[in-house]
């Protein structure tokens, strides 16, 4: 078989169609994927908005994927055909996941274990790296705290505080976990109290209703902890969050944001730094790190420290996307919607 069903976006704006192409070759270091979940994510919908990250139309989106691994190009030891994996593509037509098979680099696919779903594997892969990759890589790309994954790195920040903006959402869940396996303490997270439970399971200490007025918000975390708040992760990211974490930041510390910046010119300070994140273990500047991530995920998702998303999944296949992408876009509360795209015929 040459050629397979892939999900197109015509052009910015533009509609979404199914469409026979080629199946990809891997080359030297590369794998082909058989796709059999894709994960949906904000930037599937949003991506309409940005010019200039797709780089050729028709454009196939998607960049969480899990499946079998069908083909393996030369010097690839790690994964060998047959394997089930799970990876990280990019908005490009090789790497991208809506579509039947992919191709990505064998350094960072991580086989999955056998207490994971390719539904749930295929949940993670986006939301780890940018929780993950915010937390760990170097300075300027990352805040530069050694990762838990790595010798030294396991409960290395007993003692210091986090606040986590939206722990509910999927990138704000791995943050929860990570910041658990780093040792920080307490876990202060902002989601819908329904979750609360839930994003306690995953290592959260304390819960704030996020509709509670963010003017509100300093105040309750100082009634939790008296230390300085040297890092905020904002997994939101609008104007207010990001205004309201910064605010509560201390001298020294970090904001990470997720979205552009918003935080009003006039407070900005050289003494608090923001760092905006763009979570692809894709990227020259993150690949270091993200291949050590890859090179451990197995373990850590077989031993239930990193735990997928609650997942659904979408009917009818690739042709299911759209109107998930849609339900997405009005708004979901700790899920993540997931295709299949072999059942398209
Ligand atoms: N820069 C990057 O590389 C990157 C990567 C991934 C995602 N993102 C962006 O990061 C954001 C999160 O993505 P995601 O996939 O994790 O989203 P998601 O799972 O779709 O987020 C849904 C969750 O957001 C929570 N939420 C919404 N508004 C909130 C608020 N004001 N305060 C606290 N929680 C709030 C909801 O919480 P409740 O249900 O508890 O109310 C819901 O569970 C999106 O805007 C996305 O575009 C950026």
């Amino acid at each position: 078989m040459s050629t397979q069903k892939a999900l197109f976006l015509e052009k910015l704006g533009g509609k979404l169609f199914i469409q026979d192409r080629d199946i990809p070759e891997p080359g030297a270091g590369e794998v082909l994927i058989e796709i059999h979940a894709a994960g949906l994510n904000p930037a599937d919908w949003k991506i309409n908005g940005f010019e200039g990250i797709l780089k050729e139309f028709p454009a196939i989106l998607g960049t969480d994927g899990a499946g079998i691994v069908k083909k393996i190009g030369t010097g690839v030891t790690n994964v060998a055909v047959g394997d089930k994996v799970l990876f990280q593509g990019a908005y490009d037509n090789r790497h991208a996941t809506f579509q039947q098979y992919a191709v990505t680099e064998a350094e960072i696919v991580a086989k999955i274990p056998a207490n994971l779903t390719f539904e749930q594997a295929a949940s993670i892969p986006l939301a780890l790296a940018t929780a993950a990759l915010a937390l760990y890589n170097q300075k300027p790309h990352g805040i530069g705290f050694d990762a838990p994954w790595e010798a030294g790195g396991r409960g290395k920040y007993a003692g210091e505080p986090i606040v986590i903006f939206g722990g509910s959402s999927s990138v704000g869940q791995h943050a929860i976990q990570l910041a658990r396996l780093s040792g920080f303490s307490p876990i202060i997270t902002t989601a819908s109290l329904h979750n609360s439970a839930l994003l306690k399971s995953l290592g959260a200490t304390h819960v704030i209703d996020r509709a509670a007025p963010l003017s509100e918000l300093a105040q309750a975390v100082q009634a939790i902890t008296s230390k300085p708040i040297t890092v905020v992760y904002d997994a939101i990211s609008d104007a207010d969050t990001q205004n309201a974490g910064y605010d509560m930041l201390a001298p020294g510390g970090t904001l990470v944001i997720v979205h552009c910046r918003a935080v009003d010119a006039g407070k900005v300070t050289s003494e608090k730094e923001i760092l905006y994140i763009l979570g692809s273990v894709q990227f020259a500047e993150h690949r270091a790190i993200g291949k050590s991530l890859y090179a451990r995920l197995t373990g850590l998702l077989e031993s239930g420290e990193i735990k997928p998303n609650q997942v659904e999944v979408l009917p009818n296949g690739l042709a299911g996307i759209p109107d998930g992408l849609a339900k997405l876009k009005a708004g979901i509360s700790a899920l993540k919607f997931v295709a299949r795209p072999q059942e398209n015929a």
